[in-house]
């Protein structure tokens, strides 16, 4: 295949040697706090002061952190390889931006964004968001996190079908494969007979379902893996 067109998932494996914690590895984020109290919109109507603290915490410290030669890598394949890349991160930090990645999409939200419950208007978040915070568009008292919760829909899915459709190569970097759809993009890409490649530090969930399987620090996997793809 000449300029085979390549769709990546990320997940938050490849910004943990970036500092940011991981969800499910030991003493992950869901060790320190209860998915239903800071991830799901019943959450955020039972206490917004404490879903705000969390992600400001979290939007602090993705602040500080610098990306890994795996960001840096995957931003690097898609500026020198001729044939489509689509970055799909499930991750809501910007170290693929900060790595010179483009058009990256965050198909979870960002925490560099901000939501309007009320009128759906975006904008840059502020460092720290408070608690019914008037929307710049619309004034309600209604911002938040522009991060999708358990429950809610991921964003751009069509699009990602659509790249995953024509995908001759699918990697999944980083992810344990416990969370759906993205688990899922596998199998979508194996049904259109893609090569399929994770690169994970422990086997994730569907690992099974991978061809090709790396184990490793994405540090190490990624740039290796860049190599051999821009031949
Ligand atoms: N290099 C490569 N992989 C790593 C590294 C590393 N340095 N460190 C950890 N990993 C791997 C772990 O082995 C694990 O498989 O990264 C994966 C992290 O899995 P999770 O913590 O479950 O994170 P993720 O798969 O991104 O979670 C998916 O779940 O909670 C929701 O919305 C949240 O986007 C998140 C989604």
């Amino acid at each position: 295949m000449a300029h085979p067109s390549i769709v990546i998932l990320t997940g938050a494996g490849i910004s943990a040697e970036s500092g940011l914690g991981t969800f499910r590895d030991e003493g992950g984020l869901w060790a320190q706090h209860r998915i239903e109290d800071v991830a799901t919109p019943e959450g955020f109507a039972r206490n917004p002061q404490l879903v705000v603290d969390f992600y400001n915490a979290r939007r602090a410290q993705a602040a500080e952190a610098v990306p890994n030669a795996g960001h840096i890598a995957l931003a690097r394949l898609q500026a020198e390889h001729k044939g489509d890349v689509l970055l799909v991160t499930q991750n809501v930090d910007d170290l693929h931006e900060k790595g010179g990645s483009e058009d990256v999409l965050h198909m979870h939200g960002a925490l560099n964004s901000a939501l309007c419950s009320a009128c759906d208007h975006r904008w840059p978040a502020p460092l720290e968001m408070h608690v019914a915070q008037a929307c710049p568009n619309c004034a309600a008292p209604t911002a938040r996190p522009d991060i999708v919760w358990f429950g809610e829909i991921p964003y751009q899915m069509d699009r990602i079908q659509d790249a995953l459709e024509r995908a001759d190569i699918f990697a999944a970097i980083g992810t344990s494969g416990n969370v759906y759809p993205a688990a899922g993009f596998v199998q979508m890409a194996t049904h259109v007979g893609a090569k399929t490649v994770e690169m994970n530090l422990e086997p994730g969930e569907n690992v099974a379902l991978f061809e090709d399987v790396r184990a490793g620090k994405a540090s190490e996997t990624v740039p290796k893996w860049v190599d051999e793809i821009l031949g």
